[in-house]
């Protein structure tokens, strides 16, 4: 137990570390893997928005400060909340969100820690960046 929560504290202090989310990589990831469809700003106009069956939502309005909701998003992107439109349980963005396997802590509900990949950090600290 007192081992576990010293790996938990070490986890921490290094996600506190420079860079360990950030935004500006999470927005290029956006363009990269989600930008077609949901619009560059986020905002639902994409490219491919009008080929859709379904509109894609604006990202923007998903929730501000302990609002937005960490867990179902990342839950979304990395498909274990499987949506039809990411390619439902095999998602199109394939396994590239399992990152380097070195995980690091988003603050979750209630300030709980949730263990992501950095890619996932990334892209939901430029998701949380970009709520109006
Ligand atoms: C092929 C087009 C496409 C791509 C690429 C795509 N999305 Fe989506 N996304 C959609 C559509 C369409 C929906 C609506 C699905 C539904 O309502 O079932 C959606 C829904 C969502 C939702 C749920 C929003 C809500 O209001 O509940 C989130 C979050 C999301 N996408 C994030 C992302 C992220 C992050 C990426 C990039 C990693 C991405 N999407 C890539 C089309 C896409």
């Amino acid at each position: 137990m007192r081992h576990h929560s010293m790996a938990l504290a070490a986890l921490l202090a290094l996600s506190g570390a420079a860079n360990a989310q950030d935004a500006g990589e999470g927005g290029q990831i956006f363009a990269r893997y989600c930008a077609a469809c949901h619009g560059t700003d986020a905002r639902g106009n994409g490219v491919m928005a009008e080929v859709l069956t379904l509109v894609p939502p604006d990202l923007t309005g998903l929730g501000q400060g302990a609002d937005f909701p960490v867990l179902q998003v990342v839950r979304q992107i990395d498909g274990r909340d499987p949506l039809l439109a990411h390619g439902g349980e095999m998602p199109i963005f394939g396994m590239w969100f399992e990152g380097d396997g070195a995980d690091v802590a988003l603050p979750g509900p209630g300030g709980q820690p949730i263990l992501v990949s950095r890619p996932i950090a990334d892209l939901v600290t430029f998701l949380i960046s970009v709520q109006s």
